[in-house]
């Protein structure tokens, strides 16, 4: 949590300088979804990551991105219930060096009004049932590691 709020500040600071170089976006989301499997499977949680065929070559900092899809998976592993299924889908843009990672999962998702407020730092769900070392940092620390390598956060609805 210390740790998160350190990472903030050098993302706010522009501090955290991204090296940006191709790189398989395909076997980035093998090693993550792979890293995840055992606590999914404990927890009951099915993992389920879709890639296109001819894996997309990304223009983007390995390390920024990848902790991106940790800080997604994490809170899709906190949200989801026993039973329920977390699933990645990469779809390639175009423009060969973009594609677009989309993360869902079967918890109950998030209230209409709170979507606009939750890659805000600090915000935290006002449902939410977590006992304290939540911060509300992880959705903001990802969104400023996504538009440092020119990217965008899109909420889905
Ligand atoms: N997959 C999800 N399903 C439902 N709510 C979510 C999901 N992901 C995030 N949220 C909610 O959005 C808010 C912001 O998430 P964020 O991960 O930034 O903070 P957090 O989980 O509270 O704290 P931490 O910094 O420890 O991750 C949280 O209140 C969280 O409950
Ligand atoms: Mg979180």
């Amino acid at each position: 949590m210390v740790e998160d709020l350190f990472d903030l500040a050098q993302l706010e600071a522009r501090e955290t300088r991204p090296v940006c170089e191709p790189m398989a976006l395909a076997e980035l989301v093998q090693d993550v979804m792979q890293k995840f499997q055992l606590r999914a499977q404990q927890a009951g949680v099915a993992l389920d990551w879709q890639i296109p065929e001819s894996s997309p070559f990304v223009n983007a900092d390995f390390a920024l991105t990848e902790r991106v899809l940790d800080n997604l998976i994490v809170n899709a592993l906190d949200h989801v219930e026993e039973g329920g299924k977390i699933a990645l889908q990469v779809t390639q843009h175009a423009s060969a060096s973009e594609a677009t990672v989309k993360v869902t999962d079967s918890g109950k998702g998030i209230a209409e009004d709170e979507l606009p407020h939750i890659f805000e730092p600090f915000y935290r769900n006002r449902q939410s049932t977590h006992e304290g070392g939540h911060a509300g940092l992880a959705l903001a620390i990802a969104r400023r590691m996504v538009e440092l390598q020119g990217g965008a956060y899109i909420r889905c609805q």
